[in-house]
C-alpha cells in the first residue's frame, strides 16, 4: 500500500513530499510541531493535541494554517489514505517560506503544514513489559521548554548519548541537579510512600498530554501525586520510575545510569497505570479534563 504525506494543501507520496529551501522551519526551526497516537483508528486525545498546537503557535506568535475544523479533517484523511488504525499522526506547523532574515516576513506569509503518519503496534511493544533503562544527560536547552517547537537539537543531542550508552531515553539534569524531563518524554518516579512524582508544568518542560492524562486517571484511582522537582539522586532511589509521552505511554524504567531501580523489573504501580493508559487510549474509559 503506497504511503502519502500531507504538504501545503496536497496529498502525495511520502517519498515525494518536500518543502521549498527557504522555508523557515529548515533555516530556522521556526516552527512547532504534534504527534497524536492513533489506537485503534481513533486519535487519542485529540483536542488536548489540537489546543498545545495553537497554544505554541500564539507563543511563537504563529497563525494555525487553517480552521481547526480542517485540520481534524485533514487528519483524518491521511489516516484513511495510509489505512492507518495504530501508530501516529505527526503534523508541523513553521512559519512558512521566506528569503533568509531573522526577523519575522510579512504576516500575508501563509505558514506552511506537513503531516505524516507512521504506523505502530502497540500491542506487541516489549518496552512495556520489559521496560527501559535510561541516563542522565545535561539540560542544555533554552527558557521555553513549554513551547513543542522543532528546534530540537540538545534533544537529539541527549538522546544520542542515550542509544550510544544502550538505554532508551535520557533524562535531562539541570545544573543543581534536578530532573527535567526525557529528551521526548517526561519524567516520573514513585517515591518511598507509594506516590507519583513527576515536576509540574512551567518553562523547564513540555507540559505532556499523556502526562496531564495521567494524573487525571490517578487521580480518578485515588493514586496519590506530587507535581514537585525531584533530584537524580531522589530518582536513584525511587520504589518505581517511569516516562510517559505519546507513543512512549507509560513505560517503565528499570534502570537509571547504573543503578536498578527497585528490583529492576517494571513496578506494579507503573504497570497499574500503564493498564489504564491503554483502556483510555482504547476508548474504554475517559478522563477529567
Ligand atoms: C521534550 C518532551 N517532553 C515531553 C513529551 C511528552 O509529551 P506528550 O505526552 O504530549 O507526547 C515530549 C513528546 O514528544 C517531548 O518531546
Amino acid at each position: 500500500m503506497p504511503r502519502y504525506c500531507y504538504v501545503n494543501g496536497q496529498f502525495a507520496p511520502h517519498n515525494e513530499g518536500a518543502v521549498h529551501i527557504e522555508d523557515r522551519g529548515y533555516q530556522f526551526a521556526d516552527g512547532v510541531y504534534e504527534v497524536v497516537t492513533v489506537a485503534d483508528g481513533r486519535l487519542v486525545d485529540e483536542g488536548p493535541h489540537l489546543d498545545r498546537l495553537e497554544r505554541s503557535l500564539n507563543e511563537l506568535r504563529m497563525k494555525m494554517p487553517m480552521a481547526r475544523k480542517v485540520l481534524a479533517l485533514k487528519m483524518r484523511e491521511l489516516m484513511r489514505l495510509n489505512g492507518l488504525r495504530d501508530g501516529l499522526v505527526y503534523m508541523q506547523v513553521t512559519r512558512g517560506v521566506a528569503p533568509r532574515n531573522h526577523a519575522f516576513p510579512a504576516d500575508s506569509v501563509p505558514s506552511s503544514l506537513v503531516m505524516t503518519t507512521k504506523k505502530m503496534n502497540f500491542a506487541t511493544m516489549k518496552k512495556f513489559t520489559d521496560g527501559v533503562s535510561v541516563i542522565s544527560t545535561p539540560d542544555m536547552r533554552w527558557a521555553r521548554c513549554d513551547i513543542k517547537t522543532t528546534s530540537l537539537l540538545p534533544n537529539c543531542l541527549g538522546k544520542q548519548a542515550a542509544v550510544e550508552a544502550g538505554a532508551y531515553e535520557g533524562w535531562m539534569i539541570t545544573e543543581d541537579g534536578m530532573v527535567t524531563e526525557g529528551t521526548s518524554s517526561n519524567a516520573w518516579i514513585i517515591n518511598k510512600d507509594g506516590a507519583l512524582v513527576t515536576r509540574p508544568p512551567g518553562n523547564e518542560i513540555l507540559n505532556g498530554i499523556t502526562r496531564q492524562t495521567i494524573l487525571a486517571l490517578a487521580a480518578e484511582e485515588g493514586i496519590p501525586f506530587e507535581e514537585r522537582a525531584f533530584s537524580l539522586e531522589e530518582a536513584y532511589e525511587a520504589r518505581e520510575a517511569f516516562v510517559s509521552s505519546a507513543t512512549s505511554f507509560v513505560t517503565p524504567v528499570v534502570k537509571i545510569d547504573d543503578k536498578a531501580i527497585g528490583n529492576g523489573k517494571p513496578g506494579s504501580l507503573s504497570e497499574r497505570l500503564l493498564g489504564y493508559y491503554k483502556e483510555y487510549a482504547a476508548g474504554l474509559r475517559t478522563r477529567a479534563a
